[in-house]
């Protein structure tokens, strides 16, 4: 079971590499990585289990912040409706995103950025993303399409596997600097950073 000492934190050069493909079908170590990485958010949301083992609550986890150089993430996270996104993705792509700009208004936080970040991360308020899915040992190859907070939250994700984290894309400037064509996300009731 991945525990926050398992979490690569900011200042590991690992979380500022480029993650690579992985080979379909998974190989076995790659399947245990990715169910290993759906156990800890499905954990972290569990107000029992996060106390019990001191996980901090995640929606999302890229495979680099368990120290793998590989192109998976996982999403779970409830959209601004309570409808819950569950996302195994292996090799994702983003194909396409809007012009149109969304942001939260709380700032962003990161499983493996240990301070608190001050300022406002734009990013794209839809996207579409060619992806295989992992469900129960399977993978199908499917086109996702994202808005609002989901949207974010693949995006935050998916710079991880660029090695980008959500600190390098705050004006250095003016952190709270909104631009003519962004938006904020309006924040799910129930949010778990
Ligand atoms: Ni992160």
């Amino acid at each position: 079971m991945i525990l926050m000492k398992d979490i690569i934190k900011e200042g590991n050069p690992i979380l500022r590499t480029k993650a690579e493909d992985v080979s379909i079908p998974l190989s076995s170590s790659d399947e245990k990585a990715l169910k290993d990485m759906i156990e800890y958010l499905v954990s972290s949301q569990n107000d029992d289990l996060a106390k019990k083992y001191g996980l901090r609550p995640g929606v999302g986890l890229a495979a680099e912040q368990i120290g793998l150089n590989k192109k998976m993430l996982v999403i779970l996270a409830y959209d601004e409706l309570d409808n819950l996104h569950f996302y195994p993705m292996v090799n994702p792509k983003l194909v396409s995103y809007s012009d149109e700009l969304t942001y939260l208004d709380t700032g962003e936080g990161c499983l493996s950025v240990d301070r608190e970040v001050k300022g406002y991360v734009h990013r794209a308020k839809r996207v579409s993303v060619d992806t295989y899915l992992y469900d129960n040992g399977k993978l199908s190859h499917v086109r996702l399409r994202l808005k609002n907070y989901i949207a974010v939250v693949f995006q935050h994700e998916y710079d991880h596997l660029n090695g980008i984290l959500f600190v390098d894309r705050i004006n250095q400037e003016n952190p709270f600097y909104v631009p003519n064509n962004s938006t904020p996300v309006k924040f799910p009731v129930d949010e778990k950073k």
